[in-house]
């Protein structure tokens, strides 16, 4: 199946048991850990039931999982009652934890010292009332009701857990945009949901700099007729445009509404879908991913005790961006389900100096932290001082997510940020599955640590590596990630992807034929103790700094500049970024190659795309790899661009014979000698 895993240079397998004193007592070994699991299979249903009924329903499931109206969408909990805004918020404010802290929010600037100017704090009560004002606007000046759609394009501030909570507590569904997106990735997300009302901001601070956020929405509505009215979080106080009877400032509504404000929650379905959430696929437009209120709330209620093993004393930081899955369920509402403090924060990591995130982790005493292996290695190079000089001895665990840790960057993390102290995982899901579905589980038990595996499958999850047939490989043997059972969380009724049942069916179980396994497009591998090692995508999706990129969108924004014909994007591996984008691009007739058209092209896809996807490279060629059929052998120019040796690819390509594809392999190679780059 293709050449061997490269993982940043360094070999696989890489194994290490490491004893960690302060967790003595919690080992086990993986045999008893795979025996429980083993019977949380056996008992499949009963077991899901069982972790359902730990939350409050208003009126509890009778049964775990039945089949959808679609293939392949299942419904989960399908008679219980519940909404997961109530669970972030009405039943911690019922309890004691009414004025315990549930978010420490720091925004960007610092003062001449170094310290942040602003840092507010809600408590459950606070972030109630407010979600409850903010639910009153959205249900009394808009009409909003259960069932409608909003797109909420706001940074990382306050406002955007509260409009995701507003929303959720009415059975609004919302569609939450990555503000670092441009107006053209909003308007394809709003319309295709269908939005009727947009949420932004005048702007806000990143690496010390404005960004005026309502002026890239405005560019957005021009294209997106279903937007009737448009809410502004006014987070700077900076000029901008509102046009009259569309658009209002939050704080203006907000002047109108009782501060006691009550509005009920609804009872909903559990599958009722909370939010849709966009993401990359192989090919054509973005697929937007449902998640429903009750499986999502179990997975994410299960996952925060099992694998960050939270307690109440616990301050609980997730270093990522609300826009991305891993926002949604481990910054909003994972975190707010369990009751916990959460430290959320505006900019970049390295901003005023790259030891704003361990300045944090001293100032509020973080136990628990999640990051990414990107931002490790970019913080890395700074050196360790800047980690050593904050107090680190509140940290009692570590997880990373998006993309394989490196054995060095884990190292990193077990003994300069953690001190030999805390276990560090990789914690293996996508936005497909809301939550983690692949880690060790320190709440559970401490299994030996291997830096770089993401771990054994969860309890009652039913994962595994298989080949195109769907046969289960070798332990040490590549293969495809499959999930084999239904698992909560899963993409929601009614159809799995907004508005294609069949896109759906297609992409997640006919690739792996007649088994009904989700396939997840990564490669992995099981090694003889049965953790699994997810390697890195198997279909051609690229992970820029953890980011999900379509090679296909990426192509297509190419394409759609005028001087160009056909582009083939692939990614090759970057030490910083795991992986970056390099464009080959043959341009139309009339146009020359010039420095001059790279550059306006990396321009272009900047603007029309986002920074993240900028090609680091584009070579203006004469002609793609192509097959009989004129499909560009994608494979092949990957090989070339990564200096692979052709001997594997001719395997891979189903469409062409191998002359045929030497042929074109030898002319590709004297095109791109013959291109120009920059
Ligand atoms: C990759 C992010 C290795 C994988 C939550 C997956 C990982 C894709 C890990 C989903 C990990 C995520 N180790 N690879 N711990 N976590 N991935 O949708 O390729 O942005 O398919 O969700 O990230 O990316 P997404």
């Amino acid at each position: 199946m293709g050449e061997e895993p490269r993982i940043l240079g360094e070999a696989l397998p890489f194994e290490e048991k490491i004893e960690l004193k302060n967790w003595a007592g919690r080992h086990v070994g993986i045999e008893s850990y795979f025996e429980y699991h083993r019977k949380t299979l056996e008992n499949f249903e009963e077991f899901w039931l069982s972790v359902a009924k730990e939350l409050d329903w208003f009126s509890p499931p009778s049964k775990a999982v039945e089949p959808g109206d679609y293939p392949y969408v299942y419904k989960w909990f399908p008679d219980g009652r519940i909404n997961i805004s109530y669970l972030a918020l009405d039943r911690h404010v019922r309890s004691w934890r009414k004025n315990k802290v549930a978010y420490i929010w720091e925004g960007e600037p610092v003062d001449p010292d170094g310290r942040p100017k602003e840092v507010k704090k809600y408590t459950y009560y606070d972030l109630w009332r407010e979600v409850n004002r903010v639910a009153y606007v959205l249900s009394r000046n808009f009409g909003l009701k259960k069932g409608d759609k909003i797109a909420i394009y706001l940074p990382m501030i306050p406002e955007l857990p509260i409009f995701m909570l507003a929303a959720a507590r009415l059975g609004i569904i919302f569609t939450v945009v990555f503000a670092g997106f441009t107006a053209e990735n909003l308007a394809t997300r709003i319309n295709d949901l269908g939005a009727t009302l947009l949420v932004t901001v005048d702007g806000f601070y990143r690496r010390g700099k404005v960004i005026r956020l309502k002026d890239v929405a405005d560019r957005a509505i021009e294209k997106s007729p279903s937007i009737k009215n448009v809410i502004v979080v006014r987070r700077l106080g900076i000029d901008v445009n509102m046009v009259d009877g569309r658009d209002y400032w939050l704080d203006e509504l907000l002047k109108g509404v009782p501060q006691n404000a009550y509005v009920e929650p609804e009872r909903l379905e559990s599958t009722h879908p909370l939010y849709v959430l966009y993401t990359s696929g192989t090919t054509g437009k973005p697929k937007g991913i449902i998640h429903d209120h009750g499986g999502y709330a179990v997975l994410l209620h299960a996952t925060m005790k099992w694998v960050f093993d939270v307690r109440d004393d616990d301050i609980f930081y997730c270093t990522a961006d609300i826009g991305w899955v891993t926002g949604h369920s481990y910054i909003v509402f994972g975190p707010l389900i369990e009751g916990l403090t959460t430290v959320f924060y505006e900019g970049v990591p390295d901003y005023p100096a790259p030891d704003r995130w361990w300045s944090m982790v001293e100032r509020y005493g973080v136990t628990v932290f999640y990051t990414t292996p990107t931002a490790v290695r970019m913080l890395m190079r700074y050196g360790d001082e800047w980690v050593r000089k904050h107090d680190r001895s509140s940290l009692r665990l570590i997880h990373s997510v998006g993309e394989p840790i490196n054995p060095s960057a884990w190292r990193w993390l077990f003994e300069v940020v953690g001190e030999k102290r805390c276990p560090v995982g990789s914690t293996w899901w996508m936005t497909e599955t809301g939550g983690i579905l692949i880690s060790k589980a320190p709440g559970l038990a401490l299994v030996p640590l291997k830096p770089g595996a993401n771990g054994p499958p969860l309890p009652g999850v039913d994962a595994d590596v298989v080949d195109e047939d769907g046969n289960p490989v070798e332990p040490g043997k590549k293969g495809f990630l499959v999930i084999k059972r239904p698992f909560p969380g899963m993409p929601a009724p009614p159809t799995g992807m907004w508005g294609d049942p069949q896109r759906y069916a297609q992409v997640y179980f006919e690739r792996i034929k007649g088994k009904g396994y989700f396939y997840t497009g990564d490669y992995a591998v099981k090694d003889k103790d049965g953790y699994i090692w997810v390697l890195g995508r198997a279909d051609e999706v690229l992970k820029v700094a953890g980011h999900r990129i379509g090679t296909y969108e990426l192509e297509s924004v190419l394409v759609s500049h005028k001087a160009v014909a056909e582009a083939a994007v692939v990614g090759i591996p970057d030490p910083v970024k795991g992986e970056v984008p390099i464009a080959y691009v043959v341009l139309k007739q009339g146009f020359e190659p010039s420095q001059q058209i790279i550059e306006e092209l990396k321009e272009w896809v900047r603007k029309n795309y986002g920074p993240i996807a900028v090609p680091n490279n584009i070579f203006l060629v004469t002609k793609l790899p192509k097959t009989r059929s004129g499909k560009i052998m994608r494979r092949l120019v990957k090989a070339v661009a990564t200096g692979a040796p052709l001997g594997d690819i001719t395997t891979l390509e189903d469409e062409a014979a191998v002359d045929e594809v030497k042929k074109a392999y030898e002319e590709f190679v004297k095109a791109v000698k013959e291109s120009r780059t920059a």
